[in-house]
């Protein structure tokens, strides 16, 4: 084997490993054990190698087979996804069995593991938005304009229709809707967001590939990301889904968080404050394109005031030139995790406050418990 190859199937291998043990740990049995099956599969690591780098991500192909199993519901391998109506518990079957089906739909996998992208629509990430809006109402009373960078299919941009149970308690935010949004909050009783939330003017997602919740294969896709034994998460989803098919005035542009940024911002009718949401985009980013970004955020600013909302990973806030100081410390290597935070821009003021530390899926959120706060109180999950 050449030596770039040996290197890429090591790193293949610690990528795979380290989603096992951080984010399917305690989470997902089926891809916690998966994750070190296709480590330890010479034949799934090539069929890895077969895609473009960028895409050779684990989240990526359990969705590939994710989706192809929604329309094999009688497959042995379906047997282990209670999200497809599997009752199986993982045994020393699940892996060879997975391999069997990978080997079975090699083609069409490489074909979407080329063509696709990860496209997930987390709605708990809600949970970080709310908390930012929360924080942003109370240093600019008054509506904002909401716009999400990286939004998918734009159901986050409805987070105000959708309720919310909050470390057991409800906190709602209409009260009676279909959409109910659970998050455990460590550490402290309650969460401080208050119950009024300001006026919405305009939603609008950007995305560089947007999805259309009206199309069913595009649903479909979305649906994939959901894990193996998440029920509740699949029907939170297509409650989601539901809501926003009956919504006005929601959309998602085409568009490149790191050159289309400011130019949409600006083509924004009004002069309220803009929200701009982030979750879970700067891991697509490269570290050049994520300055980008900034920048683009800094011109949208000089024109009217914007507060970016983010719920993205410590280390790589650390390279925004958030003034966070925490974020010179080992917050900034705690990227199994993800920072919630507020950056104000406005007025030639500028006021960046971090909010909470999180799981990446906004299951559990402990709050900042001040403004310093390096959250080394919070164990590792
Ligand atoms: C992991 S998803 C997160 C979606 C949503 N924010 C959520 O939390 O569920 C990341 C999204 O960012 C989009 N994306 C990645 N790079 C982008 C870029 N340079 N410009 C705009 N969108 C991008 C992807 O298409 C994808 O929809």
């Amino acid at each position: 084997m050449r030596p770039e190859r040996t290197a890429e199937v090591e790193r293949l291998r610690r990528l795979f490993r380290f989603f096992g043990t951080t984010q399917g740990a305690g989470r997902s049995p089926v891809y916690e054990t998966l994750s070190e099956g296709v480590a330890g599969d010479e034949s799934l690591l090539a069929l890895l190698l077969e895609t473009p780098e960028d895409q050779r991500r684990p989240s990526l192909l359990f969705a590939a087979v994710n989706l192809l199993l929604a329309s094999r519901r009688d497959s042995e391998l379906a047997a282990y996804y209670a999200i497809h109506g599997g009752r199986r518990a993982v045994d020393d079957q699940l892996v060879p069995t997975f391999a069997a089906f990978c080997g079975r739909h090699r083609d069409e996998l490489a074909r979407l593991l080329s063509q696709r992208s990860t496209q997930t629509n987390e709605i708990r990430r809600c949970v970080a938005l709310r908390l930012g809006v929360d924080h942003v109402h109370r240093h600019w009373p008054g509506p904002v304009a909401l716009v999400e960078v990286g939004a998918s299919a734009g159901l986050n941009l409805l987070f105000d229709h959708y309720d919310y149970r909050l470390d057991g308690g409800t906190s709602s935010a209409v009260g009676g809707s279909s959409v109910v949004v659970s998050c455990e909050v460590r550490g402290s009783s309650g969460t401080g967001v208050r119950r009024t939330m300001p006026g919405i003017t305009r939603r609008l997602g950007i995305d560089q590939h947007p999805i259309d919740p009206d199309d069913p294969d595009a649903r479909a896709w979305l649906e994939a990301f959901i894990w193996p034994e998440q029920t509740g998460e699949l029907a939170t989803l297509r409650g989601a889904i539901a809501l926003a098919a009956g919504a006005s005035g929601v959309r998602v542009a085409a568009g490149d968080a790191t050159t289309d940024t400011a130019r949409i911002l600006g083509e924004l009718p009004g002069r309220e404050p803009v929200v701009v949401f982030t979750a879970s985009l700067l891991s697509y980013l490269t570290a050049p394109a994520r300055t980008a970004f900034v920048a683009q955020l800094d011109e949208a600013a000089r024109r009217r005031p914007v507060a970016w909302v983010f719920a993205e990973a410590p280390g790589l806030l650390a390279t925004t030139a958030l003034d966070i100081a925490a974020l010179h410390g080992p917050l900034a290597r705690r990227n199994s995790l993800y920072l919630v935070g507020a950056g104000l821009r406005g007025d030639g003021h500028r006021h960046d406050q971090l909010l909470g530390l999180a799981d990446p899926y906004l299951r559990w959120i402990s709050l900042a418990r001040g403004p310093a706060d390096d959250f080394q109180w919070v164990p590792a999950d």
